[in-house]
């Protein structure tokens, strides 16, 4: 297939091909979607099939309106009304109660569905311009690293979607926060682009889920006890095997110095090719680190190397959401 052909951004193309039942890969603030009208439920098996992934792992739904939403929900309570008021446009995704209306294959049953309204001037516009909103994941194969330009989406989809709209890099790079209401309590579901310490300024404590303890690997069924993938033990993850830890101590193993990459926070090594090293941010800042952090594993996963050796930032703010892909990532 001809790259040029299916990467452009022309929102009236995207929009003929959602119209249509295709799939469009959408730019967003967070990473790149893989999108598909969210009320025809033969749009979105497409998703599942291109992405090779689980029908039991629901969808978050997208769209550029609140008013939208409300119609599609039976509940949209306060707090949801001051996070959405803060946050939205942003990289936020509530979890509420659906109306029919929504697709069981959206929700995976669920009685809830995940929303958010990206902050992507180009895909608000095609959203404002459609009759119904796009339930979009990330554009990469199940378990593989998201995409955070229009060329990853290419790298790995190619042939699978219809029309990719390049809207640039994306400006966060972490996939957005997620929040619910489990048990009365306001509770984060997964770690994003919104620091959780931003949203409980507007909302108080909220209560943050970990990963489950077993190994998904070794027994499938505990992928559907889990309410969100990005929980999953093993994920964003690459082909070559990463370990964490303190990289100047890792060093010091028995390991050939060519056959490792580095993904640092902000420092080099002076023993390993400076090709084979990758800086998060080295001026140390956390938005540039998750910018990076995604672009940055897959040009180590392209090396030809045996281990990347990677470490934590500091647990706070973004780094939090930069420490759980990390820890997904390496496992
Ligand atoms: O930033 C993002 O959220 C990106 C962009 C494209 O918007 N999307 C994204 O989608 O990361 P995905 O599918 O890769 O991750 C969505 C997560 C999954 O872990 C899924 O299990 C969870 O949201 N999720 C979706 N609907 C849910 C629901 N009804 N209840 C609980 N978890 C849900
Ligand atoms: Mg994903």
């Amino acid at each position: 297939m001809n790259q040029k052909s299916i990467i452009g951004s022309n929102i009236k193309i995207a929009k003929e091909n959602l119209e249509k039942g295709s799939l469009v890969a959408i730019p967003t603030e967070t990473v790149y979607g893989l999108a598909a009208n969210a009320f025809d439920i033969k749009a979105v098996a497409k998703i599942f099939e291109a992405k090779n992934r689980p029908t039991f792992d629901p969808l978050i739904v997208h769209t550029d309106s609140i008013d939208k939403i409300k119609s599609w929900t039976t509940d949209f309570p306060s707090w949801a009304e001051e996070l959405g008021k803060h946050f939205w446009a942003g990289a936020l995704t509530l979890l509420l109660p659906r109306k029919p209306i929504i697709p069981d294959l959206v929700t995976s049953g669920l009685p809830h569905v995940a929303v958010r309204i990206p902050n992507h001037s180009l895909t608000l516009e095609l959203l404002k311009s459609l009759d119904f909103p796009l339930a979009a994941p990330s554009a990469n194969p199940f378990g593989y690293i998201s995409p955070t330009t229009a060329n990853h989406v290419f790298e790995q989809l190619g042939e699978k979607v219809s029309y990719i709209l390049d809207g640039g890099s994306c400006q966060i790079g972490v996939e957005s926060t997620i929040i619910g209401e489990e048990n009365g309590q306001l509770t984060v579901f997964r770690k994003g682009g919104i620091a959780i310490e931003e949203l409980e300024k507007v909302v108080g404590k909220l209560i943050v889920k970990e990963h489950s303890n077993s190994n998904p690997h070794s027994d499938k069924k505990e992928l559907t006890k889990v309410a969100s993938s990005g929980m999953l033990l093993s994920h964003y993850a690459p082909k070559i095997k990463m370990r964490l830890g303190n990289i100047e101590q890792m060093l010091k193993e028995n390991i050939s110095n060519n056959e490792i990459g580095i993904l640092s926070f902000n420092k080099t090594y002076n023993q390993i090719p400076t090709q084979h090293q990758f800086v998060l941010s080295e001026k140390g800042d956390f938005s540039e680190a998750a910018q990076n952090l995604f672009s940055h594993m897959r040009e180590l996963d392209k090396l030809n190397i045996k281990i990347i050796l990677a470490e934590l930032l500091p647990e706070k703010e973004l780094g939090r959401a930069i420490n759980d892909r990390l820890r997904r990532a390496a496992y």
